[in-house]
């Protein structure tokens, strides 16, 4: 028989995961897709107001702050927060961390970012969840706002987190809220990670024309 899902839409699972230190996922740097990126261009418009949900310690907040842009990173682990808050203001870093559940943000962010950037979050929530999650990301975004988005693990199975992502799976959950512009491999990954995570440029839907599908960045 199938294990039972664990509760991973209660903050206090992931609660419990940093107070035992079980945080595997922690890279201890931004992910190198996004290092990548930035570094060999501009993924969003100068300043842009970019939201990072599921932003753990704030990694790739920080780095994304670093380059000047706006950002808001929201995370509902209490400890994720305030080490986040912690290491931008040893930085001295305007980026702003939120405790919040990613998916009550739409009724204060209506509109309200630029930008997206996802990793890690779409495959922490429950996999029931993806649609409401998309939508969320839709409706915190400008119209023609972009969400740029990493997806991991890349691979079979239904137990998690992480929650296995396929490519179907992504243009599923997507697909009625973002159009995709461009995907593929990232640039860059985290060895352990290499050749399980798939990079996306999406724009929210606002009937906007969309460029032919090429490389995310
Ligand atoms: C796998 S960790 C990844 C953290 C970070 N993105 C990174 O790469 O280090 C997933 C994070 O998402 C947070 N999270 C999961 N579901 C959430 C929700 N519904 N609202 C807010 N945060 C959530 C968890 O607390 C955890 O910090």
């Amino acid at each position: 028989m199938d294990e039972p899902r664990k509760p991973v839409s209660a903050a206090a699972y992931w609660e419990g995961l940093y107070a035992e230190r079980q945080d595997g996922w922690e890279l201890g740097e931004a992910a190198p897709s996004l290092q990548a990126c930035l570094a060999s261009g501009r993924p969003f418009t100068p300043g842009a107001r970019v939201a990072v949900p599921g932003c753990g310690r704030g990694h790739d907040a920080r780095l994304l702050a670093r380059h000047g842009f706006a950002v808001t990173g929201f995370d509902f682990a209490e400890a994720a927060v305030t080490e986040a808050r912690q290491l931008a203001s040893h930085e001295r870093l305007a980026a702003t961390f939120e405790r919040r559940d990613v998916f009550t943000l739409a009724k204060d962010y209506a509109g309200g970012f630029d930008a997206v950037w996802e990793y890690t979050c779409f495959c922490a929530i429950d996999p029931d969840r993806r649609a409401e999650y998309a939508r969320t990301l839709h409706d915190i975004l400008k119209p023609g706002g972009t969400l740029l988005a990493c997806f991991y693990p890349l691979k079979d199975g239904t137990d998690g987190p992480p929650f296995p992502v396929s490519r179907q799976g992504i243009e599923a959950a997507l697909g009625p809220y973002f159009r995709i512009v461009e995907s593929g491999a990232p640039p860059a990954s985290p060895e352990r990670r290499r050749g399980l995570e798939w990079l996306v440029r999406a724009e929210r839907r606002s009937g906007a024309p969309v460029d032919s599908p090429g490389r995310a960045c």
